[in-house]
């Protein structure tokens, strides 16, 4: 079995509710993406709601939680402990505390067992806010939040770090599902397009640049700041694939992929999406 069959084989099975904007008829679909352009520009004009998200989580990454009553100021993420101003850019990256490539949401939900005392249950329970309000959305607004102007630099120095790009490469171009998609199949060309959306072609270096420095991001459609974890979900299934397992080694893997094509661009997030 291929690193990536065990990696998929570990993924939950994916529902059938699928709601995409696809399955809404074609003029409808363009009407409410008029409307959406519409708040859109007048969320600009307002400033953009993530700095909410932002402002939250930096007053949650300083306070006293969980059972060991302790904040997540000594949160090592990567840069030493408690640095946060540029910690970001150089993510996903090796941990040789955990012995593991880490992205940015692996490495708050291990701070937040480890400094703060929460299970990995609690540490994952609301990854993405939905019913309830997630906390992970709000800590990974303030960290990349601090990583704004400058480069995304990854490196794959670490072994390990070379195996999960080519993890995520493979990944990337790894057909299957109903409609035999791979995320090639919708982000390596140029000028493709679904209803309205453009679909930055992530293999050249102005669709990658301008994909990955832009995530997170306040999604005006959906009223809150979503994760790098979250676009891929959601990419996952428009691509009708098993959804994948939060905070997995398969996400980090495609997230270091994208890094790394993205290399140099300047971070300018959270932003604002339709
Ligand atoms: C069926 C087509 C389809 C497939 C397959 C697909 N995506 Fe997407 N992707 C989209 C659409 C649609 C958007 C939203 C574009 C927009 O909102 O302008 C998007 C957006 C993105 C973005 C954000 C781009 C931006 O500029 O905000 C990233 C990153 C991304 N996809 C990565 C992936 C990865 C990685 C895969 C494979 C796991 C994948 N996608 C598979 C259709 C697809």
């Amino acid at each position: 079995m291929s690193l990536l069959q065990t990696v998929l084989s570990r993924a939950v099975p994916l529902t059938l509710a699928f709601t995409a904007a696809f399955a809404v008829p074609a003029a409808h679909a363009q009407g409410s993406t008029a409307d959406e352009i519409a708040k859109y520009r007048q969320m600009l004009a307002d400033g953009n709601p993530a700095d909410l998200w932002e402002a939250a989580g930096e007053e949650m990454w300083k306070k006293p939680a969980g059972p060991k009553k302790a904040s997540l100021e000594q949160c090592d993420l990567g840069k030493g402990p408690g640095v946060v101003k540029g910690a970001y850019v150089e993510l996903p990256r090796y941990f040789a505390d955990t012995g593991k490539v880490m992205d940015l949401e692996q490495r708050l939900i291990h701070c937040r067992m480890t400094l703060q005392g929460l299970t990995q249950a609690e540490a994952t329970a609301t990854p993405f806010s939905g019913g309830k309000r997630s906390d992970i959305e709000r800590l990974v607004a303030y960290v990349t939040g601090a990583s704004r102007g400058l480069p995304v630099n990854v490196q794959l120095k670490h072994p390990a770090e070379k195996e999960s790009y080519a993890l995520g490469k493979q990944m990337f171009f790894y057909r299957g599902g109903a409609y035999d998609f791979a995320c090639a199949t919708c982000h390596a060309t140029d000028g493709q397009r679904i209803r309205l959306q453009d679909l930055p072609n992530l293999l050249e270096e102005k669709g990658a640049r301008f994909a990955y420095t832009t995530w997170p991001a306040y999604r005006v459609s959906q009223g809150e700041v979503r994760t790098m974890q979250h676009r891929l979900y959601d990419c996952l299934r428009q691509q009708r694939f098993p959804e994948a397992v939060y905070g997995s080694e398969l996400i980090t893997a495609l997230t270091m992929f994208l890094a790394k094509n993205a290399n140099g661009g300047t971070y300018d997030a959270p932003a604002l999406k339709r």
